[in-house]
């Protein structure tokens, strides 16, 4: 994936040995994690930068903790920058990023908080105590426990709800990765009533070259659709931003995707182990319509229905959900 915004330079890292630090760390884990009694956990695993789902999650209410997982920490910092500096100190002590991959989770990384320092003009890595202090006032002194932390070193509860959004296990390309990344989530999910949550488009439209575009107030957004091959079922789906009249930021993300059918995901889902199965769908704006804001919004309000058959169309979006156990 490729991507224009811009990291500033990492700070220093604390310097406490490993095992007092890995000590402090799982402390520092479990009492965040005790703040919500094991209950109204989301580990949007695959969680990216903008994850509007974890930063809303989080300001919604106050005993709600979430842990995101991505590939790609450029992703994961801007998310520290942008969406969480939005919330406050509060907000980064109960959201965890970590950089790693989702078939390995285990040894995913803490992303360092290091933002923390840049929104509230903190020096969380001083040696001469001041950060320190003022880290404490701020209800921030975990942040600074958890620098380095891997997800095998942290000792979370099981999770309520593990969401994969933006049509992100489409970046998984085999049915073997598939299953492996389904039985992780499974086996960190919450048995009592832990969902997973993912979502998949389809259609004809998704199934052929396609350009379309969506014009707001302040910026126009294109979705480039390349070719699609039918033996692979995979397609490279480029987006790209116009903002203003001349600013056209070409190639603001691109994604190599294989599109699943809801079938496949069903299958990998119980074969990994999840009890039930479910599927919400709702048919999409036509491609072929001029795509401006008013045609799409006069189609927003058409909902999600649980379906057990849908006919094709010219292009659905679903939720699958997975359910652990009942
Ligand atoms: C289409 S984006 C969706 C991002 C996010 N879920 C959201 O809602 O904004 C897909 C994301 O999946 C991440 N990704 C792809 N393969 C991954 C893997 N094996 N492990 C972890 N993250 C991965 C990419 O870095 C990218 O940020």
């Amino acid at each position: 994936m490729r991507r224009r915004a811009k990291t500033r330079n990492p700070l220093k890292t604390t310097t406490t040995p490993a095992k007092q630090q890995r000590r402090t760390n799982q402390r520092g884990i479990r009492k965040q994690a005790s703040r919500t009694n094991g209950k109204d956990q989301c580990l949007p695993s695959f969680t990216y930068t903008s994850s509007p789902c974890s930063t809303e999650w989080i300001r919604t209410d106050a005993r709600r903790t979430a842990i995101g997982l991505d590939l790609d920490l450029e992703s994961l910092e801007w998310c520290l920058e942008n969406n969480l500096s939005k919330i406050g100190a509060d907000g980064y002590s109960r959201m965890l990023l970590f950089h790693g991959n989702v078939l390995q989770p285990m040894e995913s990384r803490l992303v360092k908080q290091k933002f923390t320092n840049l929104v509230h003009g903190l020096d969380l890595n001083s040696n001469n105590g001041t950060g320190s202090n003022s880290c404490k006032q701020m209800g921030l002194a975990d942040s600074k426990c958890l620098a380095n932390l891997t997800m095998s070193e942290a000792d979370f509860p099981a999770r309520d709800i593990i969401c994969a959004f933006n049509y992100s296990c489409c970046c998984l390309h085999s049915r073997k990765d598939l299953v492996l990344y389904f039985r992780h989530v499974r086996s960190v999910l919450s048995e009592r009533g832990g969902i997973f949550v993912m979502d998949v488009y389809g259609g004809i439209s998704s199934e052929r070259k396609l350009r379309l575009q969506r014009k707001f107030p302040s910026f126009t957004y294109f979705w480039e659709q390349d070719e699609f091959d039918i033996i692979s079922r995979q397609t490279r789906i480029s987006l790209h931003f116009q903002g203003g009249k001349k600013q056209m930021m070409r190639y603001a993300f691109t994604y190599h995707w294989r599109l699943w059918s809801i079938p496949e995901i069903k299958d990998c889902l119980e074969e990994a182990g999840f009890k039930w199965v479910h599927v919400w769908m709702r048919e999409m704006p036509n491609t072929q319509s001029g795509g401006n804001a008013k045609e799409y919004n006069a189609n927003r309000d058409v909902k999600y229905e649980e379906s057990q058959h849908f006919n094709q169309g010219d292009a659905w979006n679903a939720y699958v959900v997975g359910v652990a156990n009942v």
